[in-house]
């Protein structure tokens, strides 16, 4: 029998390359998570279309409206993203640019890791997009985890102690507010 789901959480990778260190994350966490929340990996980024202020309104795509919806119903959201050439990997800031309009994101509960080689410039940068769009951001379930790719092993798992244990500390602390 499906245990009651007190608690919803939906993850977002900004990562679109299979075998993705972000994504191996999030199934991490998704491990992590007790019975009673329900922990929500998102898996249609790629069908997002560019952001189009035009049809924004009168006719959004189907792929908006579905993560419209599903960033408006959980309780809290987890980003997981790398960097690319010093910033934001586009799919996710397009995808973010769809949220400006419906306000889906304000004051919601959200926790951002960014796990890269480096990633101090998108971690920097989705700080002020989300901080723009008035996302609840918690400072003790956001991290910056650079060299992720030395802290996995050829299997998708996380190996390093000290990055498990920062990551499990992370959604506690999400996991507390909602
Ligand atoms: C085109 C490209 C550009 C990249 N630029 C950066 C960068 O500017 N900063 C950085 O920290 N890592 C950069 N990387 C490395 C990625 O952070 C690294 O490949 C990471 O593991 C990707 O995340 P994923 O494993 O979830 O796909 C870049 C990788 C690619 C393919």
């Amino acid at each position: 029998m499906q245990p009651f789901m007190s608690q919803k959480i939906l993850a977002i990778s900004g990562s679109l390359r299979a075998g993705s260190s972000n994504h191996a994350i999030l199934r991490f966490l998704s491990t992590m998570a007790p019975e009673s929340v329900s922990f929500n990996i998102y898996n249609n980024l790629v069908q997002i279309p560019p952001f189009d202020p035009g049809i924004d309104h009168e006719l959004p795509p189907e792929a908006v409206v579905e993560l419209r919806n599903l960033i408006k119903d959980p309780d809290g959201i987890i980003i997981c993203t790398p960097e690319y050439a010093y910033g934001v990997p586009g799919q996710l800031k397009n995808a973010l640019d769809w949220t400006v309009s419906t306000g889906s994101l304000v004051d919601k509960p959200l926790g951002l890791i960014t796990a890269s080689t480096g990633g101090e410039n998108a971690h920097t940068a989705l700080l002020l997009i989300l901080g723009v769009l008035s996302a609840n951001v918690l400072k003790d379930a956001t991290m910056l985890i650079s060299f992720i790719r030395s802290k996995m092993d050829g299997e998708e798992n996380i190996t390093d102690e000290k990055t498990r244990e920062s990551l499990i500390a992370g959604f506690n602390a999400l996991l507390n507010v909602l």
